[in-house]
């Protein structure tokens, strides 16, 4: 037996070291966690822009072993006032948290986004490019941010903050299926708010394919098995399908990621209505163990379960993204039907 801390290769009084200012948080360098969390060197330490008392409250939360970037209400207005500041100005400091999730092989480029949920509750959210694979297969952080509000079934997102850059078009698409209405407020550093409207005009939006509301909140499709299926990972990847979005192609999908330790992460597929943004249950569920603080070396199973004779098939790209993280793994698909 041995603690999910072990596993990381990193003890929990370096991983808080880690957090604050401390010089001390080199020693993190060495340790196998850095080595996907490679930012840390460029970035500095994530919870520097808080007060001791803050870096002590949130870094309870964020090395708590179940922690999957999701960050509770209670908590931030906790921070809130200790820092003796708006939600907004939480959102902007941990900015740098979110960043150093960030896994970006190709771009060296580390974006972080911190998303604000109806709840209160704060999602991080980072950018992932998938080594060796078509550029086309990153998730943008204002998407992983997103999708984690998704897949804590958030019913709505207020506010968007960003450092890397403004969003670019594609995540301002996505972002507008999340909130057809371009209510979500966006947060740049030393820039004025600005709502998703003023920065999307003349949107391509969900009702230009029919659909009558965006992602959220969350409708369930009932999915049953085709078959026999019992497992929990299973279990876990069926429940996906049916809490996923797929108002275009109407076909829903979902995954599960064991862990070596024996976690489950659930990813649900996010279509978009411009297709291109759109998010495959693996990116989705990639964005959960990442935000974990997750190696791709301790993903040990994948479950894929989708719609038998469904429009389009998801198959073949969590085969080849899932080739490239974990290549010793087989996908493992199971049908599922309305
Ligand atoms: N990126 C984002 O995460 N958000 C944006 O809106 C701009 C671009 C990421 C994608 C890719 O991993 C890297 O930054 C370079 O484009
Ligand atoms: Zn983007």
């Amino acid at each position: 037996m041995h603690s999910r801390s072990a596993d990381n290769g990193i003890s929990r009084r370096a991983a808080l070291t880690r957090l604050g200012a401390s010089a001390l948080g080199l020693s993190f360098m060495n340790s196998s966690l850095f080595d996907q969390r490679a930012t840390a060197e460029a970035l500095g330490p994530p919870l520097s822009k808080f007060s001791e008392r803050s870096r002590t409250l949130l870094s309870q939360t964020v090395e708590d072993p179940e922690f999957s970037g999701r960050i509770p209400a209670d908590l931030v207005d906790a921070v809130a006032k200790s820092e003796k500041a708006s939600v907004d100005d939480v959102m902007l400091r941990l900015l740098p948290l979110a960043q150093s999730y960030s896994r970006a092989p190709i771009s060296n480029f580390f974006v972080g986004v911190v998303v604000r949920g109806a709840s209160g509750s704060l999602y991080l959210g980072a950018n992932v490019e998938i080594p060796g694979q078509c550029l086309g297969f990153a998730v943008h952080a204002e998407q992983a941010a997103l999708s984690n509000a998704y897949m804590n079934s958030e019913e709505s997102v207020t506010t968007l903050a960003v450092v890397g850059g403004a969003p670019c078009g594609h995540c301002r698409q996505f972002m507008e299926e999340i909130s057809p209405a371009g209510e979500i407020r966006v947060l740049i550093p030393n820039r004025p708010p600005v709502k998703l409207a003023s920065i999307l005009p003349m949107a391509f939006g969900p009702t230009a394919l029919g659909a009558t509301q965006g992602a959220l909140p969350i409708r369930k499709t009932n999915l049953v098995f085709t078959g026999k299926a019992s497992d929990v990972l299973s279990a876990a990847a069926l429940n996906a399908a049916c809490r996923s979005y797929a108002p275009y192609s109407k076909s829903p999908a979902g995954v599960a990621i064991r862990t070596t330790a024996g976690r489950i992460f659930q990813g649900c597929y996010i279509e978009n209505v411009a297709f291109n943004p759109s998010l495959s249950p693996l990116q989705t569920a990639l964005v959960q163990l990442i935000l974990a603080g997750q190696p791709y070396s301790s993903i040990a199973a994948v479950t894929l379960v989708e719609v038998q004779r469904a429009k389009i098939s998801q198959r073949a790209v969590t085969e080849t993204v899932l080739g490239a993280l974990a290549p010793q793994l087989k996908l493992e698909v199971v049908l599922a039907r309305v």
